[in-house]
Order: structure tokens, then C-alpha cells, then sequence
């Protein structure tokens, strides 16, 4: 073999290894985030059916470090109404239903249809107490000051801008409402998406927020609350129909169908899909 010939070789080799380190750090360490949302989704509802058997939670733990903590937090108030947002399989719904103080309901969002697959699934014994949208975090389906608690957990850093999510998060929350959304410790693999502590809590601040706090939870996220400034009464449970908006034309005018979704104002439809998920999506 001439010089040339090993130097090719050595060259090609090189170069698909660069090739496969960044196809790993594209598709598997940053989870599709910089190749847009549609990727990050295209890839969730990919793996949706192996995520619970891969996060393995310990249903006892989920309670005890989230539902728990949330009820002490906004007691006396026992009906919060929860949207959680980027639900994934359903994980923080999961854990307020096994709570015995919680008597409000949640609204598991999220933008992939085979998370939310499994998330009807995990919870179909509680399917009068939860509602599923199917919509982008970056663009809520609800009205200005909605929700009692609005949380969202290992989810911001895989949205295409978090700092507008995080704003959009704040939006729906109602004067004196709570704030749960986690903040990645493990930045490594995914620089502009990942705050620390500190710019985490300026961040709430400069939103409108008050009472902020960072707090140790697992390996990799760290637990952030915050409380929307202003006081307001509490919401309470509420129907989905009574608190749905259009996200075309951001009237609260959604009548129900039996297949769906109809907006009086600009006549735009949403799909029921069989298994109860309301696709709100434009
Ligand atoms: C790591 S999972 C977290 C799921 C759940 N919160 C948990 O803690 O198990 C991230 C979730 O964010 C969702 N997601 C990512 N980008 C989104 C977006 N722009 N809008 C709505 N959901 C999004 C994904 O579909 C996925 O279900």
C-alpha cells in the first residue's frame, strides 16, 4: 500500500468519525434540538413507547419530590387548576392524581401525539380529572392568567427559543399563581439552551416573577419555582371548553363538536382524536 493510499484511508476514517460524533451529538445528546422543532418531535413520538421503561421513575418519588411540595405551596387551596406543559407520558399528572389532598384537574400539553398516546394510557383510571391538548409550548391554546399552577419539567431546553417559552409559560399563569419548571445542572451538550441557577432566577425576575427558588433534585435538573406577582383568586377546577382559546385568532370562542373543535370567529376546526386528545395546533 502507497503513502497516499493510507493517507486517504486515514482521512476518510477521521472523517466519518467526526460524522458519527455529530449525528450523536445532533440526534441523541441534544435530542434533535438543533435541527428545529419538528426533529425533536419527529424523535419523541419515535421512542414515545420506550420513554417510561428508559426514565424508570419511582412513582413513590414523583409524589413525594413534586406533588407534594406543589400542594404544600398553594394549600389552603386543594382544586388548583394545572396545566403542565411538555407532558410527555404524563408523568406530573401521574403524580398529582396519586396525591390525597389534590382534588383540581391538570391539562397535560405537549407537541408529540405518541407521548400523549402513552400518557392516556397511564392514566386512563383518571380520565375525568385530566385533558390532553396536543399543542407547541411555544403557543398555549389558553387565555392570559388561567392557571392556578403551571408547570413544566425537563422540557425548556428542547424548545427553539426557551427564554419565549418560559415568557409564554408565565403568560397563562394567573397573578399569584406557581411557577414549576426545572432547570438542567448537565449544560454540557447543549450550549444557548441551558441556564444556571443564577440566570434562571434573573430570568424570573425580569418575567413578572417573585419568591424564586432553585432547589437540588436529580443528576441532571434541578427543581425552579416562582410565583407570578400580583394576587388573584384562586382558579379552581374548570372545564376545558370554558378555558380553550383559539390559536388562530386568539378568541375564546371554541364551541365543542362531536368530532372536534369549532371556532365561532374565523371558523377554524381542531380534531377529537378517538383516544381524547384535542388537537389545538394551527
Ligand atoms: C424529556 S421529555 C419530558 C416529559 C415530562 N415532562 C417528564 O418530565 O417526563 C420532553 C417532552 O417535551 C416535549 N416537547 C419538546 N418540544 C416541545 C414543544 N416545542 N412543545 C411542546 N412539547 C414539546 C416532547 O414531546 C417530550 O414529551
Amino acid at each position: 500500500m502507497q503513502m497516499t493510499d493510507l493517507l486517504i484511508m486515514l482521512l476518510v476514517g477521521a472523517g466519518l468519525a467526526l460524522l458519527g460524533v455529530l449525528a450523536w451529538w445532533l440526534l441523541i445528546a441534544s435530542e434533535g434540538v438543533y435541527l428545529g422543532r419538528r426533529m425533536v418531535i419527529w424523535l419523541y413520538d419515535l421512542f414515545a413507547n420506550r420513554y417510561d421503561r428508559v426514565k424508570n421513575y419511582v412513582r413513590e418519588y414523583e409524589e413525594l419530590f413534586l406533588a407534594a411540595p406543589l400542594m404544600q405551596r398553594v394549600q389552603p387551596q386543594l382544586d388548583p387548576l394545572i396545566l403542565d406543559v411538555a407532558t410527555g407520558t404524563g408523568r406530573l399528572p401521574l403524580a398529582m392524581m396519586r396525591n390525597r389532598t389534590f382534588e383540581g384537574r391538570v391539562i397535560g400539553a405537549d407537541l408529540s401525539g405518541e407521548m400523549l398516546r402513552q400518557a392516556v394510557r397511564n392514566l386512563y383510571v383518571f380520565e375525568e380529572r385530566v385533558d390532553w391538548v396536543q399543542c407547541p409550548a411555544e403557543h398555549l391554546p389558553f387565555p392570559d392568567n388561567t392557571f392556578d399552577i403551571v408547570t413544566c419539567l425537563e422540557a425548556l431546553e428542547f424548545t427553539v427559543n426557551p427564554q419565549a417559552t418560559l415568557r409564554e409559560l408565565i403568560r397563562v399563569l394567573r397573578p399569584g399563581g406557581l411557577l414549576l419548571i426545572s432547570q438542567r445542572i448537565n449544560t454540557r451538550y447543549m450550549p444557548g439552551k441551558t441556564w444556571t441557577a443564577g440566570e434562571v432566577l434573573a430570568l424570573l425576575e425580569q418575567n413578572g416573577m417573585v419568591e424564586g427558588q432553585a432547589q437540588i433534585w436529580q443528576t441532571d435538573y434541578r427543581k425552579v419555582w416562582g410565583r407570578k406577582a400580583g394576587e388573584s383568586r384562586p382558579v379552581g377546577t374548570k372545564a376545558l371548553a370554558d378555558i380553550l382559546r383559539c390559536p388562530r385568532c386568539q378568541q375564546s370562542n371554541l364551541t365543542r363538536r362531536s368530532e372536534g373543535w369549532l371556532c365561532a370567529g374565523c371558523g377554524a376546526k381542531y380534531h377529537l382524536r378517538a383516544d381524547g386528545v384535542h388537537q389545538i395546533m394551527v
